[in-house]
């Protein structure tokens, strides 16, 4: 470490001048030194010296405590230490709230003034390299989160003009089909019948991420996840391949959660297709199971959005599992993302609404999946005891 740069301030010229010479005589790089408070302030900020060796008692309107707090807001960071009379001096407690890096109680030898200055500059060197990784970590922390801004942003928008390139291409294909057969009535409106399809899938994309973006309003009420879960079973088996049963299990406890139930359920289905999908081609059951759980049963695996934790409290949950071939361990950081899918025909939109979802309501989906299939589970905050479905929920 190089020599400290000291700053004397002491009012009494003789000792001032003694103490400038002990420290020189120490090895220490004297900047200079003051006898009142304004000039110490003004040649401080100028010199920036590591340490000042500060008298508390100055002449003059501002005392050495006030120049400290001058000091401090001024943000100059030179480690202070205080000159006192009095061990038990009421100022030197103030001192020390004041972060002084240490105090000698007058007179002092020269060992003392020597240990007290060098432990107040090994302790500065140690807080600004402390300071400087922080503010290095900070810097690295906000260049990782624009990139991965970025990143995610331009992978969207390649998706988005994809699936409405493709869109299009498919519309004007269908137009141009209908425009040559205008002969032939029949075929014609056929043309134009898909091609009005391909629009309403077109449209029905751009809702669902106007839902996605938050631009729609959700109205929130009680409702019960088992009874609801109950009541769409004959739905969701519609969503399953031949060969795949549903097996829903619904736990005794209520499961009470303020959501929208239309939300819910299309968030439901939409993990229940996904499930259907993982085992097409197999034969076996895609469990649905509801109830409740504290914060350390919350499944394990990874979960979402990534902010979300389970914390200390009650969970109202629906989870799905299939037995389908899992998720590859290179897509899985990706499966929430709009746009993303794996399959022909996926839009890739379902696990991003249902995390929309989700995310609104203050609840986390977590995703365990291996060799053997996945288990998705929905967590909903449990609505206060006492509270009572709303009719029809
Ligand atoms: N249960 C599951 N088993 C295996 N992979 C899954 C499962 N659920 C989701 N995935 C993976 O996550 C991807 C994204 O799912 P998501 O539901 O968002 O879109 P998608 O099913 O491809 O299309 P769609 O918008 O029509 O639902 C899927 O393409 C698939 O790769
Ligand atoms: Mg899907």
């Amino acid at each position: 470490m190089t020599a400290a740069r000291v700053f004397v301030v002491e009012d009494e010229a003789m000792i001032a001048m003694e103490l400038c010479d002990r420290l020189r005589a120490l090895g220490y790089d004297v900047l200079g030194h003051a006898a009142s408070g304004d000039r110490a302030l003004r040649e401080i900020a100028e010199h920036t010296p590591d340490l000042v060796l500060m008298d508390i008692n100055l002449t003059g309107p501002l005392s050495g405590l006030d120049v400290a707090r001058g000091l401090r807001e001024r943000q100059l960071d030179a480690a202070i230490v205080f000159l006192t009379a009095f061990s038990g001096d009421e100022k030197v407690r103030e001192a020390t709230g004041l972060e002084a890096a240490g105090y000698l109680v007058k007179p002092f030898d020269e060992r003392e003034l020597h240990a007290t200055l060098q432990v107040a500059h090994f302790k500065r060197a140690a807080d600004r390299e402390r300071q400087q990784r922080l503010e290095e970590r900070h810097a690295l922390e906000a260049r990782l989160g624009r990139a991965q801004r970025d990143e995610s942003l331009g992978r969207m928008a390649g998706a988005l003009a994809h699936t409405f390139n493709n869109a299009f291409s498919v519309i004007l294909g269908l137009v141009e089909l209908a425009r040559n057969s205008v002969g032939q009535p029949a075929q014609c409106a056929a043309d134009l019948d898909d091609a009005v399809a391909e629009i309403g899938r077109s449209a029905e994309i751009g809702r669902a991420l106007r839902r996605y973006a938050g631009g729609e309003v959700v109205q929130t009420r009680c409702l019960e996840l088992g009874k609801l879960c109950r009541e769409a079973t004959a739905i969701f088996e519609t969503l399953l391949p031949e060969g795949v049963r549903l097996a829903m299990s619904v736990a005794p406890e209520p499961t009470f959660v303020h959501a929208d139930a239309l939300l819910v359920r299309e968030a439901l289905a939409q993990l229940v297709t996904n499930a259907g999908e993982a085992m097409a081609g197999r034969q076996g059951e895609v469990a649905v199971q509801v109830g409740v759980v504290s914060s350390n049963g919350v499944p394990g695996g990874r979960t979402w959005p990534a902010e979300w934790t389970a914390g200390d409290r009650t969970w109202a949950y629906v989870a799905v599992r299939d037995a389908g071939s899992g998720i590859a361990e290179t897509d899985v950081n990706r499966i929430f993302d709009p746009f993303f899918s794996t399959k022909f025909f996926g839009r890739g939109l379902g696990l991003a609404l249902l995390l929309s979802t989700v995310r609104s309501l203050d609840g986390g989906v977590s995703v365990d999946t291996g060799p053997t299939g996945s288990t998705f589970s929905m967590l909903l905050p449990l609505a206060a005891p006492g509270a009572e479905p709303a009719e029809g929920s």
